[in-house]
């Protein structure tokens, strides 16, 4: 089978931001795209149907990283670039367990998902990008603007979206000058099925700019970057003046 050259690998890709990514990447660019998906869907099938490949995994399942990279290397011979945009959003949870004792239930889910995937791969996955004939290579992460604020609800949520922002700028002194390694900060850009009116009132007051901008503007910010020769171990906000109010 011939190798695909200059892929673009994006985690979470079945759905929301990460679909939006895939389609535009296969619309607006000549990059044939890899992404990851967990969820059967619909949009996975018709992801595929335009040309992506998809491949299913469970990144809770600490074993299947190593797997996922051979199944890269099978099929891709060169990465342009590689975004890390799998996630979960969950409040902190402490559960008494059999023997007791206490365990913060979400913690290792999120500094799973957060952390030690994208570590993993960017390690794992730097020689593909490295045979890049792109003069720019990139790997950009989606954190979240929140990372700026105190909650007292959310600790464990923002402190692996805070090690994500710090890991790339680590990763971006390792990498240069032959891989950038950025990350994109959002604030709200797309509401959840079922938010309430009431909810949403509150969210877009909260920025200055008062929209739902919609996953455009994450492409647009991962365009910047990766069209960019200059720009790497940034952290980049994207919050419609959400730090203004
Ligand atoms: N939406 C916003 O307003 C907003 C605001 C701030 C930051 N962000 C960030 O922007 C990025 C995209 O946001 P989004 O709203 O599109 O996120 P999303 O709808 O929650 O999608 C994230 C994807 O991550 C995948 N995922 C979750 N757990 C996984 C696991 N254990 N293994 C493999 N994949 C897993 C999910 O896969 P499946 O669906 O296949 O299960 C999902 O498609 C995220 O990093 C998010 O934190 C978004």
């Amino acid at each position: 089978m011939k190798l695909l050259q200059d892929v673009i690998f994006i985690t979470g890709g079945g759905q929301r931001i990460g679909a939006f990514l895939v389609k535009q990447f296969l619309a607006e660019t000549n990059y044939p795209v890899v992404f990851t998906y967990r969820t059967p869907r619909t949009q996975v099938d018709e992801l595929v149907a335009l040309g992506a490949i998809a491949i299913q995994i469970d990144f809770m399942d600490k074993e299947v990283l190593p797997g996922l990279v051979k199944s890269i290397q099978k099929r891709v011979g060169s990465l342009r670039g590689v975004i890390h945009n799998a996630s979960l959003w969950l409040p902190d949870v402490m559960d008494v367990n059999d023997s007791q004792e206490i365990e913060a239930g979400c913690f290792e889910t999120l500094f799973q998902l957060h952390v030690r995937t994208p570590y993993f791969l960017n390690n794992a996955l730097q020689p593909l990008l490295k045979k890049s004939t792109s003069p720019l290579k990139d790997i950009i992460s989606i954190s979240d603007y929140s990372v700026e604020r105190a909650s007292s609800e959310n600790i464990a949520y923002l402190a692996s979206k805070a090690a994500l922002q710090n890991m790339c700028k680590g990763f971006a002194k390792k990498f240069a000058p032959i891989i950038k390694v950025n990350d994109i900060a959002p604030a709200l850009i797309l509401f959840n099925e079922g938010d309430s009116d009431s909810y949403k009132q509150k969210r877009l007051a909260q920025s200055a700019l008062g929209i739902e901008p919609g996953p455009i503007v994450v492409w647009q910010a991962v365009q910047y970057l990766m069209n960019s020769s200059y720009t790497t171990g940034t952290v980049l906000p994207l919050e419609g003046g959400r730090s203004l109010l």
